[in-house]
């Protein structure tokens, strides 16, 4: 196992922050992990898991060890007529796997294309665009015990799932490297198979009516979703960023009706969720809640297209901070607590960050 000293992580975090990791090892397999484990450094420093690094924020260069995932392979592990259960390992790019179910006519996860990072990262936050969630097709994972080795089993109700939630971000943070995901799709390929496409979100039915896609298909819904991602946030490659920089928030129904007299023009939809955590799939007849776009809170504080040093919000989507080349982190946290404050002052609302910041 190749452990390397400072580390460069410049094309490891889609901010493109120029930090270093003070020790490095890239895990290839679940048994080069605890190979890992049985080492010095690892028992006596402190870890982070890397996957693309499309969700985080270096503030400063990593001190401990940085375990980067690459554990790749993707299996069939049973079907029936009309459904597959497939394991995919954690070091899967997750819109590489998105293709492969789509070209097989594999459905479920078409909504999600495009979205960057790492197949063992996604049930951290429990990845979701566009009406679709992971949780949706989600059937179990394995992790590793980073203090004791064991693989451990988690099927859906052990992840507590919401929003941009999981029990890996919360009681289990740092606690469990997610080594693989098992997913469950529809397999359209068969006559009996019953589906119903996720088209309800946003511009696809429109994109998909401009494209002519007579025939609906994953295909179709999946460059659909591409083109309206392609024109609303900034690629990677070419403006560091990591996508959302903050949570949609929730409010309650009645800081909703006070607020909305003064903003009638507030960009609403009712929410199930109290909290991040709890899950619930029935909407109650009278919602308790509300979802505000965090992105149009932040417009509204007049930060859309506004550039600090090198840093600021992105001119279509607010919502996403940039680095416009020469940023370090703690610019970009600094103006992310600039933005949440001035949400803070106006609307009485705290927008809290999705983006893990480190
Ligand atoms: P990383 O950034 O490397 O890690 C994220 C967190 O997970 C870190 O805390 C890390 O320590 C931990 N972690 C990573 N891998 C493991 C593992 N194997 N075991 C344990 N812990 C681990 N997200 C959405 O949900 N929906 C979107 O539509 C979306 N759009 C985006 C668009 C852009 C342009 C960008 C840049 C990001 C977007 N994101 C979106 C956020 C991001 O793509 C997802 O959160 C993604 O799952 C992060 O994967 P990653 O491999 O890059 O994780
Ligand atoms: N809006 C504005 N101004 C902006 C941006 C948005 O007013 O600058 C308002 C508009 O009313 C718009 C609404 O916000 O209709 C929603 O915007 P959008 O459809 O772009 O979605 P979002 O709520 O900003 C969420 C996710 C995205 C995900 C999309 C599509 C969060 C925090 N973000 O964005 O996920 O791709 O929906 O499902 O939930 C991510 O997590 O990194 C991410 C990009």
């Amino acid at each position: 196992m190749k452990i390397e000293d400072n580390k460069p992580l410049d094309d490891l975090n889609t901010f493109g922050l120029k930090v270093s990791a003070q020790y490095f090892a890239e895990v290839n397999s679940v048994e080069e992990f605890r190979e890992l484990m049985e080492m010095e450094i690892y028992k006596t420093n402190k870890k982070l898991i890397l996957g693309g690094g499309s969700n985080i924020l270096f503030t400063d260069c990593v001190k401990g060890l940085v375990v980067k995932n690459s554990i790749k392979g993707i299996s069939i592990l049973s079907e029936t007529e009309t459904e597959v259960i497939l394991k995919a390992n954690a070091g899967e790019v997750w819109h590489e796997f998105v293709l492969w179910c789509i070209e097989r006519n594999y459905a479920g996860i078409e909504n999600l294309s495009l979205i960057p990072g790492l197949v063992g990262a996604a049930p951290m936050q429990n990845i979701g665009a566009y009406g679709v969630e992971i949780k949706d097709v989600f059937q179990e994972l394995e992790a590793i015990n980073m203090e004791s080795g064991e693989i451990v089993k988690f099927v859906l109700s052990d992840c507590e799932f919401g929003y941009r939630e999981s029990v890996f971000k919360n009681k289990c943070k740092g606690k469990f490297f997610i080594a693989s995901v098992t997913f469950k799709l529809t397999k359209l390929s068969s006559p009996k198979a019953i589906y119903q496409f996720k088209t309800d979100y946003g511009d696809i039915k429109n994109i998909l009516s401009d494209m002519r896609a007579y025939e609906l298909s994953i295909k179709a819904v999946s460059d659909a979703v591409i083109q309206i991602r392609n024109s609303k946030l900034p690629n990677p490659k070419e403006l560091g960023n990591a996508g959302s920089f903050f949570k949609n928030p929730t409010i309650s129904k009645e800081q909703f009706d006070k607020l909305v007299l003064q903003y009638p023009i507030m960009p609403s939809y009712p929410s199930a969720e109290k909290s991040g955590m709890k899950q619930i799939t029935q909407l109650p007849n009278v919602p308790i809640a509300y979802k505000i776009p965090a992105g149009w809170l932040i417009e509204q504080c007049g930060w859309k297209g506004k550039v600090v040093g090198n840093t600021g919000s992105h001119k279509s989507q607010a919502l996403v901070l940039v680095n416009y080349g020469n940023a370090n982190g703690k610019e970009i946290w600094n103006l992310a607590l600039e933005i949440q404050k001035s949400v803070r002052e106006k609307f009485g609302i705290e927008i809290m960050p999705e983006v893990n910041v480190v």
